[in-house]
Formats: C-alpha cells, structure tokens, sequence
C-alpha cells in the first residue's frame, strides 16, 4: 500500500501538516507538492483552523527536490511541466499563517520551503543549506532570493556558492530563524505559537501577515500606506472593538473572528 506523502491533523484550531517520505528523507516530489498545495489551500479555507504548522521528521524537514525524480529532466521537460512554480508556490497563496517547525535537515528546496513559511521555528538540530552547486545546478525555488533578503547578501552568496550547511544557532545569528528549541520540545513550542496565534483576531492575524509581506514587494512609503490602510479598515471589525474594550475591562477577550 502506498503510504501517504503528508500527514494531516488538527490540535483546536491549529492544523498540522507532516511531510512524510521518511525514507527519502522527505525529498519533495510532484506528488507531495501536490498533496501539500491541496492540504494547505483546504486549511486555508476552513473557518474553523486559524493557524498551520508545516513539519517534518526528527532527522528531516526535507532533504530538498527529489534528485532521482530530476535527473534525467531535459530543459523542454522542466519548461514544459513548468517544474517547480506549477505546484511549488502554492503555499503563497495561503492567507493564514503558516510556521515551519523545523528539525534536522531543511536542504535545498526544504530550506526553500521553510523560507515560504512566515517564520520559522528551529529545533537545536535543524541544519539548512543550500547545496544545489554540488549538484551541478542552483536553487530552484527562491533560495537565491528569498535568503539574501533574510540573512544578508554575504552569508546567502556564502551558503548557495559553497553549499555548506548552517546549523541551528548560525540561522538564528543571521535572522533565518526566529527562535530555537529542544529537539523534543518542537512539537509542543509550535503547536503552543500556533494556538496563541490562532486565538486571536483571524482579520487582524490576516492583515498582519498581509502588511508584513508587504515590505518585501514595495518602497517604505507604499508599505507604510498600506500597513495605515489596513489598520484603518480594522476599526470596522468587531473584534477590534472587543479587544480594545476587554484591555479596559481588564478581562480575557472573546474574538469572534469577525
Ligand atoms: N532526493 C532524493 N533522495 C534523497 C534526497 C533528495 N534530495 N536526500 C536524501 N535522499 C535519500 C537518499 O538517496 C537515501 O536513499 P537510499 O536509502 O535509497 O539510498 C536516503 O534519502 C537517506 O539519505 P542518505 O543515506 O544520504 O542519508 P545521510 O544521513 O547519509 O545524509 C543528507 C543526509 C546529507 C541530507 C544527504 O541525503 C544529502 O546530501 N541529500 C541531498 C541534499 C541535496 O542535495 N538537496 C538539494 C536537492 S536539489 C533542490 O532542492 C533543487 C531546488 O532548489 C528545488
């Protein structure tokens, strides 16, 4: 029987997407890419989850693009098939936040993968890199744009010409991660992010991820325009009403997510 290339579940409000290719070191093919597009737009959609975790094993979040499924691909074979941006970026279009709890290997597309995330969480085991130049080849899916503008020019350039990997505490130093944990307390400091997240206001998490997001496509004056527009228009939620009133009664506030 076949096993499947990603585990779903749910905690509360918090969905928990497990890449599962153990053998593999959860190398990422078209049928995982697919499965993972179509669990995340599924997330997305359903009002009751209001926060995703993407993870892997303990030894892996993945080990990158699977090589064997690769290897023989000609040029008009990956023009054609569109390889990578027909089922890659799919998580991009996920409105809600999605953190990358990160364990052992995140390689090559699974260090592209975790950076499409909105932030990620590291276990002290987690080793990212870029190794595509040993491979004959460069990252494929934003590496060679996505870590420059998290970690500097010099490391990026660093990490994709030499290809070596950066352990937990050097992808923190340089901003790639926003914090480390245990390996055995991953599972329960993302889950724990996550809930708190997902508490709160779904139109204010929304816009909160959308504004963020926004630095990286825009001038400062375009970004601040439209972080002021965004924050205008959550006067109109009602959950900005019972935030602010629950600060002044000094009491728990009950979001609605509307
Ligand atoms: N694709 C396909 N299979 C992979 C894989 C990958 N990216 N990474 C690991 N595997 C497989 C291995 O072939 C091996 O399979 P077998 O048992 O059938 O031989 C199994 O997973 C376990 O791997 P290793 O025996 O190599 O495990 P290790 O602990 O000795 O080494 C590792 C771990 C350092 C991560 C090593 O597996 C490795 O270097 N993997 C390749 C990493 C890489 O180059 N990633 C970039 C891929 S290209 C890419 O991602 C392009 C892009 O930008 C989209």
């Amino acid at each position: 029987m076949q096993q499947d290339t990603i585990l779903i579940r749910r905690e509360g409000r918090v969905g928990i997407l497990q890449l599962n290719r153990p053998a593999q070191l959860n190398a990422l093919n078209d049928e995982l890419m697919d499965a993972l597009g179509a669990a995340l737009l599924g997330m997305d959609a359903d009002d009751g989850i209001g926060c995703i975790i993407l993870t892997g094993s303990s030894k892996a979040f993945a080990a990158g693009a699977d090589i064997s499924a690769m290897q023989s691909k000609t040029y008009m074979d990956a023009f054609r098939q569109n390889f990578i941006g027909r089922n890659w970026e799919t998580i991009l279009r996920v409105r809600k936040p999605v953190i990358a709890a990160v364990a052992g290997y995140a390689l090559g597309g699974g260090c592209e993968l975790a950076m499409m995330c909105d932030f990620i969480i590291a276990a002290d085991n987690a080793k990212f890199g870029q190794p595509e130049i040993k491979l004959g080849t460069i990252p494929g899916a934003g590496g060679t744009q996505r870590l420059p503008r998290a970690v500097s020019k010099s490391k990026a350039m660093d990490m994709v010409l030499t290809g070596r990997m950066m352990d937990a505490t050097e992808a923190e130093r340089a901003g790639l991660v926003s914090r480390i944990v245990p390996l055995e307390k991953l599972e329960e400091e993302a889950l724990a992010a996550a809930t708190f997240i997902a508490s709160m206001s779904l139109p204010s998490v929304m816009a909160a991820k959308e504004c963020v997001n926004r630095a990286y496509e825009s001038t400062l004056a375009e970004g601040v325009l439209y972080e002021r527009r965004n924050f205008h228009a959550l006067f109109a939620t009602n959950d900005q009403k019972e935030g602010m009133a629950a600060f002044l009664e000094k009491r728990k506030p009950e979001f609605r997510h509307d």
